[in-house]
């Protein structure tokens, strides 16, 4: 070859290699872990077989649904070698492991266990076009581009969770949201079955439990959810699970036990493990209410922050929970059972009789001690009849067995993971921030989760296969309906299983590509998912002459419609289907809409400004870094004013909590001087848990006030090159300790402040 040609050949493949790297081969979700694709095709049509052994009947089953549901008709079982679709196990695998190889005449599904052959399917199922899910739609056959795959799951513990307790869910939804952790690739549904607001399993030998414990008047929060509901549909309370009894409206539902273990046969066919938790001794009211002796004072209500618990010193109390685990270890064939163990008020046990003498004579100390007797003693319990139990990471307080395992909850007691391993004990991670699924979604939510790293950074090498995975938890106050559970889950969910599945060769941006095309899978099968961000919204806009507000559409099934009447957007509205341009300070407000319905999905409010250069100051003699101003309560008054002194001073060129920081809620004042090295507009992006405050001058560019979750908010101004006065105010109120300020100029990617600008 000449040297020029090698030269170009040369170049083509090192491009086809960046190429290669960056679009995904298949639109996968999880991504395999090895994909190598090969010419050719194989068709599916009715002509093609099945050739399956006995015990992958339920799995060949489950694809024959697919393939009739895609072309018509089901596909014949036949031993033979060609035009067909062979399912076989293969010992040599991991339990979950597969293997696709896709060849013109052959396919070869095989899988460690039927599990595993079950997984495959699910990606098999996914190279399948999403219009082989509509039902009554015929294709003439489906055609599979030839491939070879090799997969198997980073973490044996992928979860999901459900309250059923705060508000009900029916057997139908949780089939679906089966079905769709199935897709996914999760194995385990943590179902959170009772709690103060409601019982939701029917236990035969306690019928109380669901004939009163199952039912509540309606409570601040349907409250809150029924005004939200003036606003978004999907905030009304289900109407299934009202009725009115004795004149009064209440809410509430229950499963039977026979509809229970009918539920988890149908996950037990998808390969999900339903493990139930029946939380105590804490979160028992609903009980109490229906049985009075099971408290030390016979009767519960919410005291500061929890209601009062169950009584761990009366032998009544272990009757009874024994009794009801007996029959949830016979409706769960699952191994783990969940005790809860989390959030308990133990003012009640202080000052009872019986527990002051069962501390006395078992030699136990405080409060604290009777809750970790309480839940040693259940784990006996559970042991003895082939359980394992799991809790909260409370039940690590005073001491549990190392067979326990703990679900890791409380971003606030980070070293909490770190004990349990310590103690032996396996560990589930669910930390609020990011994996609490019912805290509202923002355009960081999908970044956050699926980059969310499951083995903390630093963890010793020996301790780090105890944790066996993570679960996100979809807490149900403010859920009351399952368009809006949908809502919350996805399309946050697909991240988080995309992360525990492929954890090692996780690609954000890779994710993000193959996530457009899962959306129209997700409208085949009626998901109501959280429509996709609009990219780089700035909330608070500032132009010198003019400005434009323009959007592409990032999938299809969305439509964009504006007011600039302060109204809210409708259904009705203007489309913004070419750019908008805006001379004079305007307030936009920009509504998404589904193809699919009228209800406003997503709201941005976008704020024009016209604003001039502010001009810089002088001021000499200034030294690198902002001040810290650190008070380590917060303030009663919200404008600080009852702050007159700081705890302590510092300076440093990092916006961040410093993690010397130990107070659960305080603030701290950064105050000094941005020097920026060019004029012109200057975007910040501030993310916060909770509230943040950032000024320049006498403008308040980004306004993320107030007690909340992690949010991003973002905000804009026109700074003359050189020196402003610059201050940024944090609170934590508790739980979140995020502090993250960004910035970005003529359209840059949002990077951190550079230290040289920061100064005071
Ligand atoms: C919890 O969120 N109380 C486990």
């Amino acid at each position: 070859m000449k040297k020029l040609h090698i030269l170009l050949f040369f170049i083509f493949f090192l491009n086809t290699m960046v190429w290669c790297r960056q679009k995904p081969a298949i639109d996968v979700i999880p991504y395999p872990s090895s994909v190598t694709l090969m010419n050719g095709t194989f068709i599916i049509s009715s002509g093609t077989a099945l050739n399956v052994p006995q015990d992958l009947v339920g799995e060949a089953d489950f694809l024959n649904e697919l393939i009739k549901n895609a072309i018509g008709s089901k596909l014949q079982l036949s031993r033979r070698n060609n035009n067909v679709i062979k399912l076989i196990k293969n010992k040599s695998l991991k339990s979950e492991e597969y293997r696709l190889n896709v060849s013109k005449n052959l396919i070869i599904l095989s899988g460690g266990s039927s599990a595993g052959v079950f997984r495959g399917i699910q990606t098999l199922r996914q190279l399948f076009s999403e219009k082989a899910e509509i039902p009554g739609h015929l294709l003439p056959s489906l055609s599979l581009r030839c491939l070879n795959i090799e997969d198997l799951p980073s973490f044996e513990y992928r979860g999901l969770h459900l309250d059923v307790s705060r508000h009900f869910f029916s057997v139908d939804f949780l089939k679906k949201y089966v079905d769709m952790l199935a897709l996914y690739k999760f194995n385990k549904l943590h179902l959170h079955l009772t709690d103060d607001q409601g019982w939701r399993i029917e236990i035969k030998k306690y019928p109380k439990l669901t004939e009163n414990g199952a039912w509540r008047t309606l409570n601040n929060q349907d409250s809150a959810c029924i005004a939200k509901a003036a606003d978004n549909p999907d905030m009304a309370l289900d109407s299934r699970f009202l009725r009115k009894k004795d004149g009064q409206q209440q809410y509430g539902g229950y499963y039977t036990q026979k509809q229970m273990i009918d539920f988890v046969k149908y996950a037990t066919t998808r390969h999900i493990e339903i493990i139930p938790e029946i939380d105590m001794p804490g979160h028992m009211m609903a009980a109490i209410k229906s049985y009075p002796f099971l408290s030390c004072t016979g009767d519960s209500h919410w005291g500061k922050l929890f209601t009062t618990p169950i009584c761990p010193c009366k032998e009544s109390t272990y009757e009874f929970a024994q009794n009801v685990f007996k029959e949830i270890f016979a409706i769960f064939p699952s191994k783990y059972i969940h005790i809860g163990g989390d959030e308990v008020d133990r003012t009640s046990w202080e000052t009872s009789g019986v527990c002051n003498e069962l501390m006395r004579k078992e030699g136990i100390k405080t409060s604290a001690g009777l809750q970790s007797y309480f839940i040693n003693r259940m784990e006996k319990f559970f042991n003895a009849n082939g359980k394992k139990l799991i809790g909260w990471d409370e039940i690590l307080e005073e001491g549990i067995s190392s067979t326990a395992m703990v679900m890791y909850w409380r971003t606030w007691v980070p070293e909490a993971p770190l004990k349990a391993l310590k103690n032996g004990n396996r560990v589930i991670m669910t930390p609020g921030e990011p994996l609490y699924f019912d805290y509202p979604p923002n355009k960081n939510s999908l970044y956050n989760v699926y980059n969310f790293s499951v083995i903390p950074k630093g963890y010793p090498d020996k301790d780090r296969g105890n944790i066996v995975g993570a679960q996100a938890n979809l807490w149900s106050e403010m859920i009351p309906s399952e368009k809006r559970a949908e809502y919350m889950a996805f399309p946050r969910a697909i991240a988080l299983a995309e992360n525990l599945w492929s954890h090692e060769h996780r690609n954000f941006k890779s994710f993000s590509k193959r996530l457009l095309t899962q959306y129209a899978r997700l409208d085949v099968l009626g998901v109501n998912y959280r429509l996709p961000d609009l990219e780089n919204v700035i909330t608070d806009r500032v132009f010198i002459n003019q400005d434009t507000l323009f959007y592409k559409n990032p999938i299809n099934n969305m439509v964009l419609r504006y007011t600039d009447n302060e109204s809210r957007p409708s259904a009705k509205s203007l489309s913004l289907d070419k750019p908008l341009i805006i001379k004079e300070n305007k307030l936009i407000k920009l509504g998404v809409f589904s193809k699919t319905d009228t209800n406003l999905r997503e709201l941005y409010v976008l704020n024009f400004k016209k604003q001039t250069i502010m001009n810089s100051v002088s001021k000499p003699n200034v030294s690198s870094g902002l001040l810290g101003s650190y008070y380590k309560k917060l303030p009663l008054r919200s404008d600080g004013a009852d702050l007159t002194k700081p705890d302590s001073l510092f300076y440093t060129d990092m916006i961040s909590v410093p993690p010397s920081i130990n107070s659960p809620a305080f603030r701290i004042d950064y105050t000094g001087i941005i020097d920026v090295p060019e004029a012109g507009i200057y975007t910040f992006y501030l993310d916060c848990d909770d509230s943040g405050i950032l000024s320049i001058g006498d403008n308040v560019v980004v306004d993320n006030g107030g007690m909340h979750s992690a949010i991003e908010k973002n905000g804009q101004v026109a700074l003359e090159k050189g020196m402003h006065p610059f201050k940024l105010v944090f609170l934590e109120g508790g739980g979140g300790y995020k502090l993250k300020l960004l910035y970005s100029f003529k359209n840059s990617e949002p990077a951190e402040l550079p230290q040289l600008w920061l100064k005071h």
